[in-house]
């Protein structure tokens, strides 16, 4: 598979990141049994890491802007390109020593997202995507689950938590319908992986709110590279302004949109 100049820059940086990271985590591992804990360390690392994909990504395109989720936005010479960045995806889970996090490096070129890589060191598992190129892990072309019996699906969501605000009762009336309907339900707690996984055809769908733009856009070109659907919790194209996300193959992307529907109408009732 031939992947674009640029692809093999942010593959290379989310490499370099995502190396750091794993070095990060042993310590994170030892830190867990301190009094102090690991919280600042995870910090730096965080920050860490998107220096790192900064300077890569800033050394062979240094005229594209940048938005990370560590140092915000920068606007470049060339206003028609843009760096979308998670350096680390999966903080709480990296900060208790649970190894499902990632790197997430999109490419935004005129307000379209055109190619996508979401890295996890732990298991060097690397998803990437190209607009009109399809999507492939570690080479291997994706495709999203062919199931469609809802009774088969497993499906990951996110949730509110802890301090970050978001709508309980909502929340809740989701999760109950669709502990109702699917096989299973799983909150993994990395954006960019839940959607890595649906493209990877693991995952049957998942949806979430409250998302900033550096979760969603890697994922949500992998998952439509791979064949999948995705828009925002009411069929709407906006994911980036309505800030959420569901995805998967066209019947499940469908029928969980009926499901998030009907379990609105139930919040707002009770
Ligand atoms: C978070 C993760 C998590 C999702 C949160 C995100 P972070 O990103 O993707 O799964 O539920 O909404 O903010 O903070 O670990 O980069
Ligand atoms: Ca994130
Ligand atoms: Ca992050």
């Amino acid at each position: 598979m031939l992947h674009s100049a640029v692809l093999n820059v942010m593959i290379k940086a989310a490499h370099r990141a995502g190396r750091s990271l794993k070095r990060d985590l042993g310590e994170v591992e030892h830190l867990q049994v301190s009094l102090k804990g690991p919280r600042n360390f995870v910090t730096a690392a965080d920050r860490r890491a998107e220096e790192i994909v900064r300077t890569e990504l800033a050394k062979a395109r240094p005229d594209y802007g940048f938005l990370g989720e560590e140092g915000g936005a920068h606007e470049g010479a060339d206003k028609t390109h843009r760096f979308i960045i998670d350096p680390l995806d999966g903080t709480t889970n990296f900060l208790h020593g649970i190894a499902h996090f990632a790197v997430s490096i999109a490419l935004e070129r005129a307000g379209l997202i055109v190619a996508g890589v979401v890295y996890n060191p732990a298991n060097d598992e690397l998803f990437v995507a190209e607009r009109g190129k399809g999507a492939f892990l570690n080479d291997r072309r994706l495709r999203v689950a062919a199931r469609t019996r809802l009774a088969d699906a497993i499906v990951a969501c996110g949730m509110p938590h802890y301090g970050r605000g978001g709508d309980l009762a909502l929340a809740r009336a989701e999760i109950a319908v669709a502990q109702r309907e699917f096989a299973g339900l799983r909150r993994y707690g990395a954006a960019t992986l839940d959607l890595a996984w649906v493209a990877a055809g693991r995952l049957d769908a998942y949806w979430e709110r409250d998302l900033s733009p550096w979760d969603l856009a890697a994922g949500s070109l992998l998952v439509r590279e791979a064949g999948g659907f995705v828009s925002d919790c009411d069929g709407g194209d906006d994911i980036f302004n309505e800030a959420q996300i569901v995805a998967g193959n066209e019947t499940m992307h469908r029928e969980l949109l009926r499901l998030l529907k009907e379990a609105g109408k139930q919040a707002v009732r009770s």
